[in-house]
């Protein structure tokens, strides 16, 4: 079975990647290294004794995607590759729409030109809920509203695959929202590799506590929250990784070009930022630096998943504790310094 990885040097690509290389499938790794780089490369063969096939192809250019598809014959494609930062979306949305949407767009139109089924999954994500006026939140919720171009990427994302499901010659296809996933492979071989300041919480905490930013803000505590500050839905990375090696083998198993499905992948649970922070010095036996800052702009109060969907129809559950993911993210951080 050739999988195709897109993004699959990326922080979710590349744990996701060394699962399926050790459930033996032979993968192609594309990926423009926009917001990776190849040490990756080599540290999935450091865990998996494996050399995946790796073709550096920027997805936004049309001729290197029809080109790919020319030369290899996928079974299945996983479609990690897009930019995901929300604030460098709010200041350049083409960037985005380009990238997520475009690259998107000239997969799909490579799909319909192949004659066999395609199993296909798609990665998208909680932000398209906004702020649901009820938790837990399941895939039925209707839409919101995008906070940020980043999220109105993939809410036209979800969109076009719809549209192409409705179509005369449609594919098998998953889309999963992931919550947040934090945590890193127990080899510490490779994690989240944040460009420049982070922007989330858990690789803000493990470069604070690295020293190598002074302290934490926590953006506002006066919520109307267990404790003030936000609740989020922490998914360790493994068991995110975990769900599509779920998805890709139920989907190799239908006989049906018209399955599509759209699940949640999360813990379930909702965790507050300060419980977060608590958490992790507890478990790594660190002081972490941390102020009560002023809310931040656009700030989703409360989300967290009712996965009991992915849960009964995929046979998908999280294994893995929050403590653990935690522990994986610092001593991913230790091992990078
Ligand atoms: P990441 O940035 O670590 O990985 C994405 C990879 O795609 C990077 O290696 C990047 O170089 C590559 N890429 C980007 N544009 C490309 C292009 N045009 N051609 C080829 N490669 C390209 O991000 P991630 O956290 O692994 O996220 C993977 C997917 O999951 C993304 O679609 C993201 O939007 C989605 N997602 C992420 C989160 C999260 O919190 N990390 C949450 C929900 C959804
Ligand atoms: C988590 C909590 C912050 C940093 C992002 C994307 C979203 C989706 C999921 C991709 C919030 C608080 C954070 C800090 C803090 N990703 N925080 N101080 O907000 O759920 O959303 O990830 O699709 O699109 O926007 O995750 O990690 O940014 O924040 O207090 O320095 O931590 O306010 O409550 P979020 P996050």
């Amino acid at each position: 079975m050739q999988v195709l990885v897109t993004g699959g040097l990326g922080y979710i690509g590349s744990h996701t990647s060394v699962l399926l290389l050790e459930k033996g499938y032979d993968l192609v790794i594309v990926d423009d290294l926009s917001n990776s780089n190849e040490k990756v490369l080599i540290n999935i063969n450091k865990i998996t004794g494996k050399n995946p096939i790796f073709e550096k192809i920027d997805l936004k250019d049309k001729d290197s995607v029809s080109q790919l598809f020319k030369n290899y014959d996928f079974d299945g494609i996983i479609h990690f590759a897009a930019h995901k930062s929300v604030n460098e979306s709010v200041n350049y949305p083409e960037k985005y729409f380009e990238n997520n949407v475009g690259s998107l767009e000239n997969i799909i139109s490579e799909i319909k030109l192949i004659k066999k089924p395609m199993n296909f999954i798609f990665s998208s994500s909680c932000t398209v809920y906004g702020q649901a006026d009820s938790m837990p939140i399941n895939e039925s919720f209707k839409l919101k509203k995008a906070e940020s171009p980043y999220g109105q990427s993939k809410k036209e994302c979800e969109e076009i695959l719809e549209t192409h499901h409705k179509s005369d010659h449609p594919f098998k296809n998953i889309t999963l929202r992931y919550f947040n996933p934090i945590g890193a492979h127990p080899t510490a071989l490779i994690g989240e590799l944040p460009l420049g300041t982070p922007e989330n919480l858990v690789p803000y905490i493990t470069q604070t506590a690295i020293g190598k930013r002074d302290y934490l803000t926590v953006f506002g505590n006066d919520y109307n929250t267990k404790d003030g500050t936000c609740i989020r839905d922490y998914i360790h990375i493994m068991d995110l990784a975990h769900a599509h090696i779920s998805c890709l083998e139920n989907l190799m198993k239908v006989d049906d070009d018209n399955f599509f499905k759209v699940y949640n992948v999360g813990s379930g649970k909702g965790t507050s930022v300060l419980e977060l922070i608590n958490l992790f010095e507890n478990v790594n036996q660190i002081k972490l630096n941390y102020r009560i800052g002023k809310r931040r702009a656009g700030d989703i109060v409360i989300a967290y998943a009712d996965t009991s969907k992915i849960k009964n129809e995929l046979n998908w559950e999280t294994k893995h504790s929050l403590e653990n993911a935690l522990k994986t993210a610092w001593n991913w951080q230790l091992n990078i310094n």
